[in-house]
């Protein structure tokens, strides 16, 4: 499953590799749109400028998306606890723990079955020591595999956590936490463009 999971980000690639080598020069008429004929939809932060060929933005990604062309929704989850936790939520991988928090809890806004969740950590000595459990509501927690399943720099890791019902709070603790800056819960690859939506 994990493949899976590759293959898909692995086929974005490909396919913004492709647009690339095919798209003409010309800029799409309207700000928001990339591809050869301007038929995905961009998802840049506000004002951003979004490449025409590759979807990529200017100002990063809106804050409900991520990714290389910002096409994966991010799923939105409440911080649990007493405590300021700007620090997980303002979507800033350069704001990180600095509270010596052992644990996080989150709840999910709309529970969901799990795919893969993205961590970011200020140490990349314990880019592995993030250990990750979820549960929903009339379950016992369950654990995430130990390991990340990639390594996008030498602070992010994909951690491929499949689920096969909706989920509805994760915890993160050990000694990763004391690092962590940045939560991401994939919830889906969304291509809009203009005939629809492709749900990958
Ligand atoms: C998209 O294209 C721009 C301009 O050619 C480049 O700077 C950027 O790295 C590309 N982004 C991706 C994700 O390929
Ligand atoms: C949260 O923590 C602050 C400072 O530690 C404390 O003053 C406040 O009463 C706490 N609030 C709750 C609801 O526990
Ligand atoms: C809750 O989780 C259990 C497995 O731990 C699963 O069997 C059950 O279907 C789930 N309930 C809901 C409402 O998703």
């Amino acid at each position: 499953m994990c493949f899976i999971i590759h293959m898909t980000l692995a086929s974005l690639t490909v396919m913004i590799i492709s647009l690339t080598v095919y798209g003409d020069q010309t800029p799409c008429p309207t700000n928001g749109w990339f591809g050869p004929d301007c038929q995905y939809q961009c998802h840049c932060a506000e004002s951003g400028i979004c490449d025409k060929d590759n979807g990529s933005c200017s100002s990063g990604c809106h804050q409900d998306w991520f990714g290389p062309a910002c096409q994966y929704a991010r799923m939105g989850f409440t911080v649990l606890g007493n405590f300021s936790s700007g620090w997980l939520t303002d979507n800033k991988d350069r704001t990180c723990n600095r509270e010596n928090l052992r644990s996080v809890t989150v709840t999910l806004d709309t529970p969901i079955p799990l795919t893969w969740l993205r961590v970011v950590v200020s140490d990349a000595v314990h880019l592995n020591t993030v250990k990750i459990s979820y549960w929903n509501k009339s379950s016992t927690s369950r654990e995430c595999p130990e390991s990340y399943t990639a390594e996008i720099t030498k602070f992010t890791a994909d951690f491929s956590c499949l689920t096969d019902y909706p989920v509805t709070s994760l915890t993160l603790s050990d000694h990763g936490v004391n690092y962590l800056c940045s939560l991401i819960i994939s919830a889906g690859l969304f291509i809009t463009y203009t005939g629809g939506i492709l749900a990958l």
